[in-house]
């Protein structure tokens, strides 16, 4: 395994218009509440107490820079989703996280993740048609998979592949990890260096 990168907080913000001013690249976290984007960037970093993660859903509540190797940043976002989330909270979120995504000139990649435990979830899917539908880079990251099976995997792995295919012709980049196991670090960190300027 590598060694250790170099990984420090920036920034917390509510406003895109008041994230750092660089022009490195830039890659996001999204997806559902609890699904495990803090954790992940966590993991990627080997620093468990890097980004805030709770076994409560709604843990991240603003855009969270961080910066590895004095270089490239991934940005914790909050999550889509949450049940209890209330209509102006829900307009917040909307404001803040679609103003970042559809802005942010550095921003290279999102990496969209999903509990691959779930069966495809509507508001998964939606998300990651619209972000096609907006010509954003975006790529699929599947989470917890230390919670099944290898055949469990699979067949989940297919099955979404499989569903994500009646919309596109080509599928996204898709990665399998475990915040626990760190399976998919080494094949992540290969594509952000890969993309990252
Ligand atoms: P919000 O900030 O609330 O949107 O959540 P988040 O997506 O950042 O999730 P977070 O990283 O805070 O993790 C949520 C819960 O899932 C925590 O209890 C984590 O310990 C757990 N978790 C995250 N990743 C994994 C994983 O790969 N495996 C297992 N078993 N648990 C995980
Ligand atoms: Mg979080």
């Amino acid at each position: 395994m590598a060694a250790q990168l170099k990984a420090e907080f920036i920034s917390s913000v509510a406003d895109y218009r008041k994230c750092p001013n660089h022009s490195n690249s830039e890659f996001a976290f999204i997806g559902r509440s609890n699904v495990g984007k803090s954790s992940l960037i966590n993991m990627l970093a080997d620093s468990k107490g890097l980004a805030k993660t709770s076994s409560t859903p709604g843990k991240t509540q603003t855009i969270n820079h961080f910066i590895f190797e004095e270089s490239w940043y991934l940005v914790d976002l909050p999550g889509y989703g949450y049940a209890k989330s209330s209509k102006s909270e829900r307009e917040k979120w909307d404001k803040m996280v679609k103003g970042y995504l559809q802005n942010r000139e550095q921003l290279t990649c999102v990496f969209v993740l999903v509990d691959s435990r779930l069966e495809p979830q509507k508001s998964d899917l939606e998300f990651i048609n619209s972000l096609g539908e907006s010509g954003i880079p975006l790529a699929i990251v599947f989470t917890k998979c230390d919670k099944l099976t290898k055949n469990q995997l699979q067949s989940n792995l297919s099955n979404y592949k499989n569903k994500l295919l009646g919309w596109w012709d080509e599928l996204p980049p898709t990665f399998i990890t475990s915040a626990e196991s760190k399976a998919g670090k080494d094949e992540m960190l290969e594509f952000i260096h890969k993309f990252s300027k």
